[in-house]
C-alpha cells in the first residue's frame, strides 16, 4: 500500500497555462493538446481514505474510452476531479490544454463548459420547471441570450432526440427521458469531452439501444464509466481498468474482455453466455 499523499499546496503548482501537445500531425502541423490528460493523481478523502494513487490517463480528442472496475475502485472519485468538484490532491488534471487549477476560478469555469458529466442519477441533473429550462440553464450562465440561446437548446435536444418535449416538466417524463434531457443540459454547453457515469443503468433495452445510438452519432470525446461491459465493447474501442486507485490496465476493450485472469482480478464478468469476440469491435 502507498502511504496516503497529502494535499499540495496549488501555489507550488506551475501557472495556469495552456499545455501544447509537443507532437505534430502529418502536415507539420501541431496537433491538438489531448482532451484529457490526468498525470499522477491522488487523492485522500477528508477522513483519510485514500482512493486514487496515481492516476495517469491520456485520453485523445474525438476518442470514446470506457472506465471499467469494481466497486470502490475510485471511478467516481476521479472523474469528480476532471472538472474540479474534487480537489486538493496530488498529481494535475488538464482539459484541451488547460490546467484544472481551484485557485483559478476563470479557468475552472471553462473547464466545466469543457467536461460535461453525466450523473447517474438524471435527477441530479434536473431541476427547473421544463425540459427547455433545464438544457438552457447552464448556457444562459456563460451569457447567451434570445435566438442564439434557443438555438443553442434546440440544437441539445435534437441530438437526443427529445425536441418534442421541451416544454413538459423533466418530472413527468420516463427516467430514460429524463437520462436523454441530462446528456442534452451537458451537450449544450458544446463539450470538449462527455463524461457518463453508468448511462446504461436503469434503461430498458431499447432505451440503452437508443442512447448507444446516440452517444455513437455524436462528436465529441467521450469518457464513459460503466459495468455494462456488453455496451462498452459495443461503444468503446478503448478501454481503462482502475483497481484499487490505480490504472491496472489500459487498451483495446475486447482484449480487455478477452483477459480471464485480468477480469478476475478486477472483479469485472460478463453475462453469462456472452463472448467479447462474437461483437464485432466499434469504430472509433
Ligand atoms: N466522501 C467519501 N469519504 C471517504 N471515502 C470515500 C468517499 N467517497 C468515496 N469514498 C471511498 O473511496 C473509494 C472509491 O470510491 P468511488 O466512489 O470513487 O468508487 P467507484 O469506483 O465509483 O465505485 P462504484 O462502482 O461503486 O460506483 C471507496 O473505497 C469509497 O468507500
Ligand atoms: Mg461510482
Amino acid at each position: 500500500m502507498v502511504d496516503a499523499v497529502t494535499a499540495t499546496d496549488p501555489r507550488d503548482e506551475p501557472p495556469n497555462e495552456p499545455v501544447n501537445d509537443p507532437r505534430t500531425d502529418p502536415r507539420g502541423e501541431p496537433a491538438p493538446p489531448p482532451s484529457l490528460d490526468v498525470s499522477g493523481l491522488a487523492y485522500a478523502y477528508p477522513d483519510g481514505h485514500q482512493a486514487l494513487f496515481g492516476v495517469d490517463l491520456t485520453v485523445a480528442r474525438g476518442e470514446r474510452v470506457a472506465l471499467l472496475g469494481p466497486n470502490g475502485a475510485g471511478k467516481t472519485t476521479l472523474v469528480l476531479h476532471l472538472n474540479g468538484i474534487l480537489t486538493g490532491g496530488a498529481g494535475s488534471v488538464t482539459v484541451a490544454g488547460l490546467r484544472v487549477d481551484p485557485s483559478d476560478r476563470a479557468a475552472l469555469a471553462e473547464v466545466r463548459r469543457r467536461v460535461g458529466i453525466v450523473f447517474q442519477d438524471p435527477d441530479d441533473q434536473l431541476f427547473m420547471p421544463t425540459v427547455r429550462e433545464d438544457v438552457a440553464f447552464g448556457p444562459a450562465n456563460t451569457g447567451l441570450r434570445g435566438a442564439e440561446l434557443a438555438a443553442r437548446v434546440h440544437e441539445a435536444l435534437a441530438l437526443v432526440g427529445m425536441e418534442e418535449y421541451a416544454d413538459r416538466p423533466p418530472h413527468h417524463l420516463s427516467f430514460g427521458q429524463r437520462r436523454r434531457v441530462a446528456v442534452a443540459t451537458v451537450l449544450a454547453m458544446r463539450p470538449e469531452i462527455l463524461v457518463l457515469d453508468e448511462p446504461s443503468s436503469n434503461l430498458d433495452p431499447a432505451s440503452r439501444r437508443e442512447l448507444a445510438g446516440i452517444l455513437r452519432s455524436l462528436d465529441v470525446t467521450v469518457l464513459m464509466v460503466t459495468h455494462d461491459l456488453p455496451y462498452a465493447l459495443e461503444l468503446c474501442p478503448r478501454s481503462v481498468v482502475l483497481g484499487e486507485g490505480v490504472i491496472a490496465a489500459d487498451g483495446p476493450t475486447r482484449d480487455l474482455l478477452c483477459d480471464e485472469a485480468l477480469m478476475r482480478a478486477h472483479r469485472l464478468e460478463l453475462p453469462f453466455g456472452f463472448d467479447p469476440r462474437s461483437v464485432p469491435p466499434p469504430h472509433a
